[in-house]
């Protein structure tokens, strides 16, 4: 495939970093993943947008224009086949000659962008929709998870413990046993027919799908909608349970911890708002 790396278009096997990237040695940089389907992006200028405030929130001074993104997000989905793309776009603060704590102020950042294939559109169906099973656990990553950022591990570990009970992600509660997102989603859920999802604090990233999904509900009346703190006991008790994210739309939990959720089946206020997702959301 071709991928973008500081400036040039090249194939994948050419695309060389240094080992003294601080991306490589600290995890130091910030990273996107938007949708595009048939050339077509999914909330472009909202990730761009999010992108930015993680540069500026750790001091990595990029400079490139929303136009420029716009160009290399398109280039790769030209030169790349596939209907179905995520744009990964990674920017790290740089090489160093050294491995030394502190900002290097002289150094030029790393720019590294590939498209990969992700699942087709979500369908909107009950028996046919792509499930989710999950497990839940304590949230054990850091205090900036509103900073998407590729040191990641943290929520690798979350999501491996999961796979290894067989499960496709694993949803978190902090130490008050309160919700807070999942290892690759942000959650909703569904009681008695009012949608919640926790509040945006410090505990979760800022998903661009959760913040298309509010702005649906908010255009149509007759959701009640909260953003609001939802407790573990809440969650385990709830009538749908729904995790988010660029690749997954509004995806529906059946199971948490090896217990259904409602009937078991992705439900009827999920099969509402992911069609009207799929319907509004370009
Ligand atoms: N993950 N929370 C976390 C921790 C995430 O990593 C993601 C996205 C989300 C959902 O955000 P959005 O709706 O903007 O995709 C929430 C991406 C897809 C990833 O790491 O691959």
């Amino acid at each position: 495939s071709t991928v973008y790396l500081n400036g040039d278009y090249l194939a994948a096997a050419d695309a060389k970093i240094s080992p003294m990237d601080r991306g490589f040695l600290f995890g130091d940089g910030i990273y996107e993943v938007i949708p595009a389907y048939q050339g077509k992006m999914l909330g472009f200028n909202a990730h761009i947008e999010r992108m930015n405030n993680g540069l500026n929130e750790i001091e990595i001074k990029l400079g490139y224009s929303t136009d420029k993104w716009r160009e290399i997000c398109q280039q790769l989905c030209e030169k790349n086949h596939g209907d179905n793309l995520g744009i990964y776009l990674h920017v790290s603060r740089g090489a160093d000659t050294k491995r030394a704590h502190a900002y290097p102020t002289d150094i030029t950042p790393t720019v590294f962008a590939y498209v990969f294939e992700i699942p087709p559109q979500p369908v909107s169906d009950i028996e046919h929709a792509t499930t989710y099973t999950v497990s839940l656990e304590q949230d054990k990553r850091w205090q900036r998870c509103h900073i998407k950022s590729t040191a990641l591990l943290g929520n690798v570990i979350h999501y491996q413990q999961g796979a290894a009970a067989g499960n496709k992600e694993t949803i978190l509660y902090n130490r008050i046993d309160e919700i807070t997102e999942a290892s690759s989603s942000n959650v909703f859920i569904v009681k008695e027919g009012v949608i919640s999802t926790p509040p945006l604090d410090n505990q979760i990233l800022p998903g661009i799908t959760r913040w298309l999904i509010l702005n649906i509900l908010h255009s149509h009346s007759d959701f009640k909608v909260q953003q609001r703190v939802i407790s573990k006991t809440e969650l385990l008790d709830a009538d749908e349970v729904w995790i988010t994210s660029a690749t997954k739309e509004v995806g529906a939990v059946v199971k948490v911890n090896g217990k259904l959720v409602g009937d078991g089946k992705p439900g009827k206020v999920w099969q509402q708002v992911q069609s009207l997702f799929t319907k509004h959301k370009f």
